[in-house]
């Protein structure tokens, strides 16, 4: 029909972020448990399938998938080769399983995935995502075979945490850099959901001393988001909460690993259960979504 999600607001929904489970093999200690639900009941493949179809007919031609850890769910080859044509199929992903499914996950139609790499020190990765040794050589293997299997650009996401890795963006540089342009790296302000008041940084403080120690930098803006190249390394800040810009500009449209539409990323008071929906009620249920999104979703 051509019909798009607008809100009352004038933002347009263009991309869909779905949560397919909300368990983890890890447990990083600054986590927001954004898929995390509780006692939750995971979407089978046919509802996946069918949320994705119904947003692709309203014009959603992104997505970007998530958990939890979604490389936990064995299903979701068989998910990615059942959706629509789609503009760009991602996955947000700890990349602790990646290195024996990138190729599988490629063949099924992802794109590319997100990274979560907040440390290049063995020990430090063992601290923050509170694992076992022998996890950290995985992840870097997981990432190896994710550029071999041309899931690119492949983006790291590195919380930036204050007195723990804010010491490391040279190196977190030089191994991007390592992969010419497959690799860039997202420097992502924390949001302290924990109470985690030693590691809270500002993100402003940390680009402007960047920009002042890097001998060779371009800026390159592009969909209002600004990049810089670093020595031919390519770097994004992201400011999820301290910006008004992140709810002015926000496009997406959430999907809870339990099947509910989450109309924005703070507010959990105006979800939209779709678990059980039919295909045919489905349509309806997103606008009902789309029309209770909020201006700004801080409570
Ligand atoms: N603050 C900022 N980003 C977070 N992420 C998870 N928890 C937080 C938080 N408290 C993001 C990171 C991670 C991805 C899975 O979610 O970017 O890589």
């Amino acid at each position: 029909t051509g019909e798009v999600l607008t809100d009352s607001y004038g933002r347009t929904v263009r991309s869909l972020r779905m949560s397919i489970t909300d368990r983890c093999n890890l447990n990083c200690i600054y986590c927001h448990n954004e898929g995390h639900v509780g006692h939750s009941r995971e979407m089978p493949v046919d509802t996946i399938v069918n949320i994705v179809e119904v947003a692709s007919q309203f014009g959603i031609n992104r997505l970007k998938l998530s958990g939890g850890e979604p490389l936990l769910r064995k299903d979701l080859e068989e998910a990615l080769t059942r959706l629509p044509d789609m503009r760009d199929i991602s996955l947000t992903t700890n990349a602790v399983l990646l290195r024996d499914r990138a190729s599988s996950l490629k063949d099924a139609g992802l794109d590319r995935v997100n990274i979560s790499l907040d440390t290049l020190d063995p020990e430090k990765y063992r601290t923050i995502a509170k694992c076992s040794t022998g996890m950290f050589d995985r992840v870097l293997d997981g990432i190896h075979a994710a550029v071999d299997a041309g899931l690119t650009p492949v983006k790291l996401n590195m919380v930036l945490l204050k007195d723990l890795n804010d010491d490391e963006i040279k190196d977190m540089l030089d191994f991007t850099r390592g992969y010419g342009g497959d690799v860039m790296l997202q420097l992502i302000e924390l949001m302290d959901f924990r109470d985690l008041p030693q590691y809270r940084i500002n993100a402003n403080e940390v680009e402007k001393s960047l920009l002042s120690v890097s001998s060779d930098v371009q800026v390159r803006e592009l969909h209002k988001r600004k990049k810089y190249i670093i020595n031919g390394a390519e770097v994004e800040f992201v400011r999820p909460v301290d910006n008004t810009e992140f709810c002015a500009n926000c496009n997406r449209l959430r999907v809870s690993a339990d099947g509910k539409l989450k109309p924005c990323l703070l507010v959990n008071n105006n979800l939209v259960d779709v678990l059980n929906a039919t295909k045919d009620e489905l349509p309806d249920l997103f606008r009902l979504a789309v029309s209770k999104r909020v201006p700004f979703c801080r409570d």
